[in-house]
């Protein structure tokens, strides 16, 4: 029998669990020859950030939460070693499964690398090249310990052989697909809360900012003040904000009000933030996953950040890296609105990049693979 245990632990990963946990479900008679653990680190914790996407999406509930909570890289890491290890004494999984690059994965890969319970890494081999990210760090810490590095695409593959861990890796295509068609078909609680925002029909664009290096005090204040430029291209700009970015305008800009059709409100689940990325005319993020969400749903993306992870986005002329400072998001908004292809164009690109929504089953198959014993040894 095998016994996964999944260990997530924020936002985006509790978003690709679905689709594996699903699959996993079925691929086997219930109960009998795969059973699965959903392991919590607490690293997000505020409702709007977990319990809800729990419910909304459907998950399994967590059958530990170890509530680390918010901290320093370290503390916050060594309080999960402590726990997961624990935790993995509990359920004594025969595998591990660890999701993306933040601080839960790399504590959930180390420590059952630690313990010789094998690991599997989805959404391996993406890179950024710029170590100065926390995730940069999660990523390749996290494929290094790995015994399994499932990865989303050719892109991602190749950097991992780079770095020699070829005969671990396997092309599975990206979950995030699989979850966009399955979160588009939810209806949510926060249908209503859209529909409040006024924003049919409207000519809108959508943002989001949320990573350690995008709210600090000497680069918030530039993005903000390029939100509010963007914004006087559109009828309206929203901005849901994350409680990390919150906390920092309070702190950097204490008096800051926004401008009349710039509306920030409270973060999304992950349906109403699809349907609103796929009628959006823009995305203007930081984020990872919505570059991606946006190229699957056929929008436009200009990313403010120096550099990307979503290589294939950019090749597709969907997404364009632009980095924080006014003018230049200004400049970039302007040349993507005038030559990005079609949105049907976009989603076709999109789904030879990423996979028609088929990677967990690819995932369960590679799994299936590796418990058999016929995967390359370390
Ligand atoms: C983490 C990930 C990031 C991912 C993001 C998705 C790391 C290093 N970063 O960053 O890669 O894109 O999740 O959201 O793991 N906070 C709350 N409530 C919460 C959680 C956090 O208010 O439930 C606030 C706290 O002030 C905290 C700050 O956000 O100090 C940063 O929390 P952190 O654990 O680093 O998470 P994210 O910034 O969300």
């Amino acid at each position: 029998m095998m016994r996964i245990a999944h260990v997530v632990g924020a936002r985006p990963q509790f978003v690709k669990l679905g689709p594996v946990a699903r699959a996993i479900a079925a691929a086997g008679v219930p109960g009998a020859r795969w059973q699965q653990d959903v392991v919590h680190t607490g690293q997000h914790y505020d409702p709007q950030l977990s319990e809800r996407f729990f419910d909304e999406l459907g998950l399994p509930a967590p059958r530990i939460n170890l509530g680390v909570g918010s901290d320093t890289h370290g503390a916050q890491t060594g309080r999960m070693l402590a726990g997961l290890e624990q935790a993995f004494v509990e359920l004594s999984p025969s595998l591990v499964l660890v999701y993306g690059d933040t601080n839960s994965t790399l504590a959930g890969a180390l420590a059952a690398a630690k313990m010789h319970i094998p690991v599997a890494h989805i959404e391996a081999g993406l890179r950024s090249l710029n170590r100065a990210m926390p995730e940069e760090i999660n990523r390749v810490a996290t494929d290094h310990v790995s015994d399994l590095l499932l990865a989303p695409t050719p892109a991602a593959m190749a950097h991992l052989a780079r770095e020699g861990l070829a005969a671990r890796s396997r092309l599975v295509g990206d979950v995030m697909a699989d979850a966009v068609g399955h979160s588009l078909s939810l209806s949510s609680p926060d249908d209503a809360r859209l529909a409040g925002l006024g924003l049919a029909g409207r000519r809108y664009a959508l943002a989001t900012v949320h990573r350690a290096e995008s709210t600090t005090a000497a680069v918030l204040p530039d993005l903000v003040g390029t939100l509010e430029r963007c914004a006087a291209e559109f009828e309206t700009l929203l901005w849901p904000l994350h409680p990390r970015t919150r906390e920092a305008l309070r702190a950097s800009l204490p008096g800051w009000r926004a401008p009349d059709n710039l509306i920030v409100c409270e973060p999304l689940g992950h349906s109403a933030m699809l349907r609103l990325i796929r009628d959006a005319a823009v995305v203007l993020t930081d984020s990872g996953g919505l570059q991606k969400e946006a190229f699957l749903l056929g929008t436009p993306c200009v990313t403010l950040r120096s550099e990307t992870e979503w290589v294939e986005s950019v090749q597709a002329g969907a997404n364009v890296i632009a980095g924080s400072r006014p003018q230049a998001v200004l400049e970039a908004l302007r040349a993507l609105l005038h030559r990005a292809p079609p949105r049907a164009a976009l989603v076709a690109l999109a789904a030879r990049a990423y996979g028609h929504g088929d990677a967990a089953m690819h995932i369960v198959a590679a799994l299936d693979e590796f418990s058999r014993g016929t995967s390359d040894e370390r």
